[in-house]
């Protein structure tokens, strides 16, 4: 057993796995499963999110601008987020693959990420065409897990005070740090947040589904139920294509 662990973990470093886009509504899981997928396929999480709040963690001039489009739970114009979507991209850790959590979020987002793909990625290394995985989960759970999400400002760790508490009250288990809530998990700006989802990211879903390259996973299930589905399509396109 131990065996088959060290080679499936070697051959998971070996081999290229291109992109893997999580589609899904704020709280659909794309953070938690990100953080599965990197463990095991030893790629980055390019977190969309996390990158807009690092600049405005820092005080840049796109952190300026987006800090109150954030904070009312709408989108930041698509030319910012291309600059700092490419960068990231373009960094070397990217090159086997990279799961892309909270992008695209627009059809003009998807446009312009298979043209930097064709571009800019495949260009220098084996072509991967983008593994799409749609997390479909419950209107009301989504609401419970924005709610009760908390996370570790140190390790960047995610828990639930419903499904995944820590150990101790409002304490990350690796670390001790006091657990945080995220300024846009308030109730008010939920709302808006889903409003945003369904206007602006659900066409995303239509624009890789036309291309036959959506694949749907139920994400109303425990954390590990889905991530067994996520690497069982993962497994499938690096056999099948990759
Ligand atoms: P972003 O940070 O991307 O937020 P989001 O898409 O709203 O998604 P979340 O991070 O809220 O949820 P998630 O799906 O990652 O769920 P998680 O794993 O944390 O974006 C924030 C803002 O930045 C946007 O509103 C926008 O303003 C801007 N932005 C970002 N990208 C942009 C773009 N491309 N264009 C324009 N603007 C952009 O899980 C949630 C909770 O549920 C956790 O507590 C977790 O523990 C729990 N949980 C997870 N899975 C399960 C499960 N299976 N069962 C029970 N509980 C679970």
């Amino acid at each position: 057993m131990a065996n088959k662990t060290v080679i499936s973990t070697a051959n998971n470093t070996a081999r290229n796995i291109g992109p893997v886009l999580l589609l899904g509504p704020p709280g659909a899981g794309k953070g938690t499963q990100s953080k599965q997928i990197v463990d095991r396929y030893r790629i980055p999480q390019v977190s969309t999110g996390d990158l807009l709040r690092d600049h405005v963690g820092r005080g840049t001039e796109l952190g300026l601008e987006a800090r109150a489009i954030m904070a009312r739970g709408e989108l930041v114009p698509d030319e910012l987020m291309y600059g700092i979507v490419a960068c990231r991209l373009r960094e070397a850790d990217c090159k086997r693959g990279f799961v892309l959590d909270g992008f695209p979020r627009t059809a003009p987002q998807a446009g312009w990420l298979d043209a930097f793909l064709e571009k800019e990625v495949f260009e220098n290394s084996v072509k991967c065409p983008p593994i799409v995985i749609q997390l479909l989960v419950d209107y009301n759970q989504l609401l419970q897990r924005l709610t009760g999400r908390r996370s570790c400002p140190a390790c960047g760790r995610l828990y639930n005070i419903h499904s995944q508490p820590p150990l101790v009250d409002e304490l990350c288990d690796c670390d001790g740090s006091k657990l945080v809530i995220r300024d846009d998990d308030r109730e008010e700006v939920i709302s808006g947040r889903l409003t945003a989802y369904e206007s602006w990211t659900r066409p995303v879903a239509d624009y890789y589904r036309v291309q036959r390259r959506l694949v749907a996973v139920n994400a109303d299930r425990p954390v590990e139920n889905v991530t067994a589905q996520i690497f069982g399509v993962i497994d499938r396109h690096c056999r099948d294509g990759c």
